[in-house]
């Protein structure tokens, strides 16, 4: 179920907009601004950095899971999420996906014009894992 933001919630999501203005869109014209926090309670940046070559663009939330793991943190246990302009912005399913690869983050974002928490396994019940993983191997 998700929850109503609080406080700190609302404060993650700020900072995440503020981040979305360091983005790079200039081909869908859609900015958007990612935190992710782990164990260490710092915050990570990510924004959407498109290309020329639209397939090589990459999402905020996924740039902000790289600058966690490349600080050393191994999991995320928060994340917010921002569209520049203020609109609903939920993670796709592949920044969904990766994120799951380092836990089972609080999202916050801005759904139905609200600001909620969910839990990223909620919005994705059953990540991809390698066959067997999790399994008794007998
Ligand atoms: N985008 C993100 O960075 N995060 C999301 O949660 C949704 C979409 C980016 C990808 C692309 O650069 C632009 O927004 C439009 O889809």
């Amino acid at each position: 179920m998700s929850r109503a933001a609080d406080l700190p919630d609302r404060l993650l999501y700020q900072e995440a907009l503020a981040v979305s203005g360091h983005a790079h869109a200039p081909y869908s014209g859609f900015a958007v601004g990612a935190v992710a926090v782990g164990p260490s309670g710092r915050s990570h940046h990510g924004v959407n950095v498109e290309n020329a070559a639209y397939p090589a663009g990459l999402c905020a939330e996924r740039a902000a899971l790289a600058a966690l793991v490349a600080s050393g943190e191994r999991e995320v246990r928060r994340v917010a999420v921002a569209a520049g302009d203020g609109s609903d912005c939920l993670p796709c399913g592949l920044c969904l996906q990766a994120l799951a690869e380092f836990g089972d983050p609080e999202v916050v974002v801005r759904r139905g014009g609200a600001l909620e928490v969910v839990r990223l396994r909620e919005l994705l019940t059953e990540p991809f894992a390698p066959p067997g993983e999790g399994e008794d191997r007998g």
